[in-house]
C-alpha cells in the first residue's frame, strides 16, 4: 500500500470542489486517470458514496496499491483498477463506452505530460463524459514548471486559456478555476461537458435563414445552456 504525502495534502481541497459541483440526488459513475496510490479515489468513495469510482493506471505497483486500499477499506463503490494508458486512443481506454462517465478525474497528471498527451486526455474525456458531466484537472502552475521542464522538456501545464480552448474543441466548457497553494500554486480546473448544446448551436446556424430566426434560436440555445444545469429537457424548457 503506497502513500503519497501530496495526495494526503490535497485530497480534502479536491473533495470540496467535487462536493460543490456534483449532483447528490442520483447514482454517478466516475473514472480516474492515473490513479497512482489510490488515495484520492478511496477518499472520494468514502465521502461521496453515491459515486461508483473506476480507478485506472498504467503501473502495476500502483494497481497493487489501489487493490490494497480497496481491500483494507472494504469499500463497495470502488471497482478494481483497470489498465489504462492515457496515450492510447480513448476507444482503448479499458473499453469504456462513449458517454458513460459523469466525472473524469485527472489529478497531478497533466503537468507530467507532453502536449499531445494532454490533447488526447481532453479528447478522451470529451467522448467519455455524459452531457453535463465533469472533467476535473489538478496540476502545478508555472511557478514550479522550470524543474519539470528540466526533467523532461516536453512536460508542462499549458496556460489556462490553452486548456479552455482544448475543452471547447472537445465540447467542454471551463466552469471553475480554484487556486490551491501548498508552497507552490496548484490550479484545479473543472470543465462541463456541453456536447448537446455545442452540436445544437452548429445545427441551428446551418438551418436558419433569416437574421431574426437566427437571433431567436440563438436566444433559446443560450437559455437552454443555462437551464442544462437545472436538468430541464429542451422540450420542457420550450413549453415553460
Ligand atoms: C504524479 S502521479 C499522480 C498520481 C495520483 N493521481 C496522485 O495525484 O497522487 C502520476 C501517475 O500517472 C501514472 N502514469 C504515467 N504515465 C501514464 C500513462 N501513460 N497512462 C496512465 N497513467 C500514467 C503514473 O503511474 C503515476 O501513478
Amino acid at each position: 500500500m503506497l502513500l503519497s504525502p501530496a495526495a494526503e495534502r490535497n485530497k480534502d481541497a479536491l473533495l470540496q470542489v467535487l462536493k460543490d459541483l456534483l449532483d447528490t440526488d442520483r447514482e454517478l459513475f466516475g473514472l480516474e486517470l492515473g490513479s497512482g496510490t489510490g488515495q484520492h479515489v478511496i477518499h472520494f468513495a468514502q465521502e461521496l458514496p453515491f459515486v461508483t469510482w473506476q480507478p485506472s493506471e498504467i503501473s502495476s505497483s500502483a494497481h497493487e496499491s489501489i487493490c490494497s486500499y480497496i481491500t483494507a477499506t472494504k469499500l463497495t463503490n470502488v471497482l478494481q483498477p483497470v489498465y489504462l494508458n492515457i496515450e492510447d486512443h480513448w476507444e482503448n481506454w479499458a473499453g469504456l463506452p462513449k458517454s458513460s462517465c459523469d466525472v473524469v478525474l485527472c489529478i497531478n497528471l497533466l503537468h507530467f505530460c507532453p502536449f499531445r498527451t494532454i490533447q488526447n486526455i481532453f479528447k478522451g474525456a470529451g467522448e467519455l463524459l455524459k452531457i453535463g458531466g465533469l472533467l476535473l484537472t489538478y496540476g502545478v502552475s508555472h511557478n514550479a514548471e522550470k524543474s519539470l521542464h528540466f526533467r523532461n522538456p516536453e512536460w508542462g501545464l499549458p496556460d489556462t486559456d490553452v486548456l479552455r480552448q482544448l475543452g471547447y474543441e472537445n465540447a467542454m466548457r471551463l466552469e471553475r478555476m480554484v487556486r490551491i497553494v501548498f508552497k507552490k500554486c496548484f490550479s484545479c480546473l473543472t470543465f462541463l461537458c456541453n456536447r448537446f448544446v455545442h452540436l445544437t448551436e452548429l445545427k441551428l446556424k446551418v438551418c436558419t435563414s433569416t437574421a431574426s430566426e437566427l437571433f431567436h434560436l440563438q436566444f433559446i440555445v443560450v437559455m437552454y445552456r443555462t437551464k442544462i444545469r437545472e436538468k430541464l429537457s429542451l422540450s420542457e424548457y420550450l413549453w415553460t
